[in-house]
């Protein structure tokens, strides 16, 4: 069997349930360079296509609406095609739509909302000037509207000591900074609730200065949730000198737009940032009659097979759903179709490769893969050597494996069939 298989055969295209708006339609008159900000270049590449790039990284299928200033339509256009040749996960973004904007942020997001696609639930709205956003940002915010329901917003602590100021510059008071937070992009929110707090705010005279406070306005809760220092707003030109020293340092987890990774070469000797995630997966198949075991990669002549639709190692089955919940790329029965004739009697090799293409399209590289058997037979330390080098050359990643007993307690205790526990962590490469 061919251990190349097409990971895309069975990801048909599904309605987006996730947008993000992304506005970048201001003139940036406090930067004050001759374009529009979103069009200033941050080391050779746009502020717009910074952020395009971090969106477009997620895994999951995204609609993504550029609200542009009306001059810079067609160049926003022009940038969402160039971005779409060589991101080839640009394929399961289902839309990427540019529009022109209104004369206040607040109008420009109201545009950029009457263009979601019915099948949206969360909508996350993102400022273009904050370039330098982790794609792992946007995911936190798209989990916790879905986890809570809530309007989501990254906020950091406020570091100085805040004073209320009057028009001359006297202090008139202080502000507690403990009850204080700096609020971020992108902000999330349960897209019909905050649709309609924008409809509410037009028949109201104030302008809200960001979303979650329209959407607080229109009564709707929101919380906090941990920002990213590299999201800052890109606002005056010691703001962008900040940016393009960060992105020469290379230490902004946005900052490589050559998506070469060069900085992550070595992942293992990299302290575990925000961008790490770790997954799980287990597997579980029942003795059959035949003596051909297939288990961690290996043929074990003389020991009873593993009963299932493929070839029934349980170990690779486990170490695949490992790798795909890391990445939140689900799991083996909705990527690999179980039921699908395709995989029958399938080696563990093509699932575990499958997981990996699909890993490395969405932009993960894996750290490292630990698995542990469950079963009183086969005696599995002769060939943990073995077993690991074959499932390290599959991942590209180091695997360990260990096995135990259960002390002849439950199915596996008493030689029913085994079980495989595995764990993985992956890194996201921007
Ligand atoms: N924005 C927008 N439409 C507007 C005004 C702002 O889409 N009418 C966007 C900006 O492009 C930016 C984000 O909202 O990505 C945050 O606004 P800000 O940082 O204030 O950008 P500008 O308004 O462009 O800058 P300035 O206020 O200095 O003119
Ligand atoms: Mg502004």
């Amino acid at each position: 069997m061919s251990a190349d298989m097409d990971a895309h055969a069975d990801v048909s295209p599904v309605a987006a349930q996730v947008a993000v708006i992304i506005v970048a339609a201001g003139n940036g008159t406090r930067l004050g360079a001759p374009e529009p900000k979103a069009f200033v270049q941050l080391h050779g590449v746009t502020l717009l296509e910074r952020s395009l790039q971090s969106v477009l990284a997620l895994a999951e299928p995204t609609q993504v609406v550029v609200v542009a200033p009306e001059s810079h339509v067609g160049a926003a256009e022009l940038m969402v095609a160039q971005l779409a040749t060589p991101h080839s996960h640009l394929s399961s973004h289902p839309a990427v739509t540019v529009i022109p904007g209104g004369v206040t942020r607040s109008d420009s997001v109201a545009a950029g909302l009457a263009f979601l696609a019915p099948s949206v639930e969360v909508v996350l709205v993102h400022d273009a000037a904050r370039a330098l956003t982790p794609t792992t940002l946007f995911g936190s915010v798209i989990d916790t509207v879905r986890f809570t329901g809530s309007g989501v917003v990254p906020a950091l602590p406020v570091v100085d000591s805040l004073k209320l100021v009057d028009t001359h510059g006297t202090v008139a008071g202080i502000a507690d900074r403990s009850q204080l937070a700096a609020a971020q992009t992108p902000q999330g929110f349960p897209a019909e609730a905050l649709a309609q707090a924008y409809a509410l705010q037009s028949t109201t005279e104030a302008e809200a200065t960001d979303d979650a406070a329209t959407f607080s306005a229109a009564g709707g809760e929101v919380i906090t949730i941990p920002g990213d220092h590299d999201a800052f707003k890109i606002t005056t030109p010691w703001d962008l000198t900040r940016a393009e020293l960060l992105v020469a340092a290379g230490t902004s987890a946005a900052s490589d737009s050559s998506g070469s990774a060069g900085e992550y070469a070595d992942a293992m000797v990299q302290p575990a940032g925000a961008q790490d995630r770790v997954g799980l997966g287990t597997d579980t198949h029942a003795f059959g009659e035949a003596e051909n075991l297939w288990l961690a990669g290996l043929h074990w002549p003389g020991e009873k097979e593993l009963s299932g639709h493929s070839d029934g190692d349980a170990v690779a089955h486990a170490i695949t759903d490992a790798l795909l919940s890391a990445a939140g790329l689900g799991d083996i029965g909705s990527r690999f179709g179980t039921d699908d004739p395709a995989f029958a009697n399938a080696r563990g090799e093509v699932f575990v490769r499958g997981a990996i293409r699909l890993l490395d399209e969405a932009g993960f590289d894996v750290l490292n893969v630990a698995v542990q058997i469950v079963g009183n037979r086969p005696r599995f330390g002769p060939r943990r050597d073995e077993a690991q080098a074959v499932l390290t050359e599959w991942v590209g990643a180091p695997v360990t494996v260990t096995a135990t007993t259960t002390d002849g307690l439950g199915f596996t205790g008493r030689g029913e069939g085994i079980a495989a526990l595995a764990t993985a962590l992956v890194r996201a490469r921007r």
